[in-house]
């Protein structure tokens, strides 16, 4: 069942957010606006060997979407390509606590942004 406040484990994503900021080298960006609410994400991704080695975020949204952003980030590194594009919404949710029903849709930010990511550096991949 969804949790009627935040966890005590998307609090501490909140205030203190892991992998926040631009990423100089990286190889996969993407930028993702939420239709519900309008908040965004831009995701960075350094890649090696089809494997994610790092990731990192900006964000102007809410506490649940930075929280899922940053949580999204330790998860990813390390990942290969395709076990982070398998990760869902709900993945991202459950790793800061669970969301509260009003606030599920933040979630999808990091979901989407990924696959974003990961597709357009394929693109690029298949393109040279
Ligand atoms: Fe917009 Fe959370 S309210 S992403």
């Amino acid at each position: 069942m969804a949790p009627e406040y935040y966890s005590p484990t998307l609090i501490d994503h909140f205030e203190h957010p892991r992998n926040a900021g631009a990423m100089e080298d990286a190889d996969a960006e993407a930028y993702v606006v939420n239709p519900v609410c309008g908040d965004s994400l831009r995701l960075f991704l350094k890649i090696e060997d089809d494997r994610v080695q790092r990731a990192s975020f900006l964000t102007s949204g809410c506490p649940a979407s930075i929280a899922t952003s940053s949580a999204a980030t330790e998860m990813l590194a390390g990942r290969s390509l395709e076990d982070a594009e398998a990760l869902t919404r709900d993945d991202y949710a459950e790793a800061v606590g669970g969301l509260p029903k009003s606030k599920v849709h933040c979630s999808v930010l990091a979901a989407s942004a990924v696959r974003q990511a990961i597709g357009e550096w394929r693109k690029q991949r298949a393109a040279v």
